[in-house]
């Protein structure tokens, strides 16, 4: 039975980085952190799933540190972020979003982060720029590991 009250869920134009972050990489109400950071990864998966215009976009994100390999990198473009671990349990992560002319960059291989629209290549630690035409470094963001799991926010 329904009541006027009730509210239906909202709406979630998921794409597929998306559902792989909810489904695969996103630790739901892990007691290693608090609900808050859960209730923020949640909000911001719901908050980003809408397509972005080449804008870096904000929020929080708990990521299982097994969703990253050693030595190369994951690339959540729904979610403008890119997660690597240069050397074991070293984690960075930088906004995917090029900064030539915001392209969403598309892998990270061979100690770089690559985009695919002119070919920059961006260092995977520091997020310098290593090729062109691209002359500003990828925006670094703030990482947490806390047991399995790593905070990017
Ligand atoms: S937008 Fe990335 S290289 Fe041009």
């Amino acid at each position: 039975m329904s009541t006027p009250d009730q509210v239906p869920p909202a709406s979630h134009p998921a794409s597929s980085d998306c559902e792989e972050i909810d489904r695969r990489t996103v630790i739901r109400g892990a007691g290693v952190v608090g609900a808050s950071v859960v209730g923020a990864a949640a909000l911001a998966a719901g908050g980003l799933s809408s397509p972005a215009s080449g804008a870096a976009v904000s929020g929080r994100y708990v990521i299982k540190k097994s969703a990253i390999p050693v030595g190369g990198g994951k690339v959540f473009a729904a979610h403008k972020v890119v997660v690597t671990q240069p050397t074991a349990g070293k984690f960075k992560a930088f906004s995917a979003v090029c900064t030539h002319q915001g392209c969403t960059v598309a892998r990270v291989a061979h100690g770089t982060i690559d985009c695919p629209c002119h070919g920059s290549k961006f260092d995977m630690t520091t997020g310098r720029v290593k090729a062109g035409p691209a002359n500003s470094p990828l925006h670094a963001k703030a990482v947490k590991v806390t047991g399995g799991s790593i905070t990017i926010g």
